[in-house]
């Protein structure tokens, strides 16, 4: 199918485009060769394949920075903020009254109405609020090393230990029960997974529509659960993020339903598969460089370097959609109102122009300007969280750890979406 519309940029071979579209391309980096093609060559290139909707491809730092930037005039809730095909787009348009968003997220608000849903929360996710929650999540880091010791030297580090943990962590600035988490653990993984025939229990990937069938279906689980937290929130306030959100009035008026729905689906979902990807990332490069783990062991002062870098090099989320609200040029290429553009977070993230030796995990990276958080008015509201618990479980479990080394490749998620480390088998020593 023809692939190209471009005009100076050369043609975007076949072979690039299959990579993009590719989800097992993301689990085994093979999309990088894409990226670094794209960032070389075409790095505002027009993708045009049959199935899909038309989009440019957004490959170098500075240009996601800069369309980030300007959220007047690159909406993010205008078309669906995640990429998927056109099938799958009509589905979730066919089934949501015409809106391409299964969840009313401030992922996916624009202004006006972005900035004051998300002030409802920001406070809760400062610096000065979230080193509030250091003791308790410290309580939950220890539980988190104390359950891979009793293992015995040999875990699935993703599976046992880092999945669960900001989960837990999460779950506790909510105040959900524990007895519920593996609830959450299980709708996390659907909602983001679908694409992954491990999530699914299918053989192969989803068709379109029902990937978006499955989505659908587990967000109104999603939304049940919220709801009857919400309400008993608003019964019985407490002194915790759910309440927060159950109470919140913008102008004096409550928020819809669809909006503390989507709230509650955004802060447990982002913070939860994000984190624990860039968790095991960290441990996935010290396991293969015994050095990088001794100096790492030796001098705690290089921990907050090493979460930085894992979440560069990690990249969980591989990109968001924009669209141009209006007619527009942007690197010297004429935009029509609507025109689709993918982010690509990861492409940004190697990108030469940037990042010396971009290819090197390097946990002693100065400055680390990296772009997995996004940019501008969207930018993740949890990174100082996410910092602080993957610092927190760090520092317990270089205290107590011997060695470790990988028991068997890792393996990664199939998606263009948010993916990573999905199984890690470890040997490891304990003191
Ligand atoms: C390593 C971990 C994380 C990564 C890589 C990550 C990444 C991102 C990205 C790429 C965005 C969108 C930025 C944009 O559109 O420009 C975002 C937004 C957001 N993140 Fe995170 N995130 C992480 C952890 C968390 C945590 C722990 C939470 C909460 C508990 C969280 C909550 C949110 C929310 C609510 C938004 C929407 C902000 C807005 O639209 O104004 N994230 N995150």
């Amino acid at each position: 199918m023809a692939t190209i519309a471009k005009t100076a940029a050369p043609a975007v071979p076949e072979k690039i485009v299959d990579l993009l579209l590719d989800p097992t391309a993301y689990a085994d980096d093979r999309v990088l060769d894409a990226y670094s093609w794209l960032r070389a060559n075409a790095p505002f290139a027009l993708i045009e394949r049959e199935g899909f909707d038309p989009f440019r491809v957004v490959t170098r730092h500075a240009d996601i920075r800069e369309i980030s930037r300007q959220n007047n005039l690159f909406h993010a809730g205008d078309r669906m903020n995640n990429f998927i095909d056109k099938a799958g787009t009509d589905y979730v348009l066919s089934v949501n009254n015409g809106s391409p968003h299964l969840v009313e997220s401030i992922v996916s608000m624009d202004p006006p109405r972005h900035m004051p849903h998300r002030l409802l929360t920001q406070n809760w996710f400062m610096p000065a609020n979230v080193r509030k929650l250091e003791e308790s999540i410290r309580t939950i880091a220890r539980e988190a090393v104390d359950r891979m010791a009793a293992t015995g030297g040999r875990c699935d580090f993703a599976k046992e230990v880092s999945f669960s943990y900001p989960l837990h962590v999460i779950m506790n600035i909510f105040g959900v029960p524990q007895a519920d988490e593996p609830i959450m653990y299980r709708l996390t993984q659907e909602l983001f997974g679908p694409q992954d025939p491990d999530v699914t229990g299918a053989t192969e990937a989803l068709s379109a529509e029902d990937y978006a069938a499955y989505q659908h279906k587990t967000v109104a689980a999603f939304s049940d659960y919220f709801e009857t937290l919400s309400a008993e929130r608003r019964a019985n306030p407490r002194d915790d993020l759910a309440t927060v959100i159950a109470n919140a009035r913008i102008g004096g008026e409550p928020i819809t339903k669809r909006a503390e729905v989507g709230y509650y689906i955004t802060v447990a979902t982002a913070g939860h598969d994000t984190t624990s990807i860039s968790t095991a990332a960290a441990i996935e490069q010290l396991a293969r460089d015994p050095q990088q783990f001794a100096n790492v062991k030796a001098d705690p002062s290089l921990i907050p370097g090493l979460v930085d870098e894992a979440i560069r090099w990690s990249t969980p989320i591989k990109h968001f959609m924009r669209s141009a609200v209006e007619d527009t040029e942007f690197a010297g290429e004429h935009l029509k109102a609507g025109d689709w553009l993918m982010l690509c977070y990861m492409s940004g993230n190697r990108d030469e122009a940037v990042f010396d030796q971009p290819n090197r995990f390097d946990m002693r990276r100065k400055p680390n300007n990296h772009v997995s958080f996004g940019y501008g008015a969207h930018l993740c509201i949890g990174q100082h969280l996410a910092k602080l618990e993957m610092r927190i479980l760090f520092e317990e479990l270089f205290a107590r750890l011997t060695s470790i080394e990988l028991d068997a490749e890792p393996s990664r998620t199939k998606s263009w979406f948010i993916g990573g480390i999905r199984s890690m088998p470890v040997r490891f020593t304990m003191a």
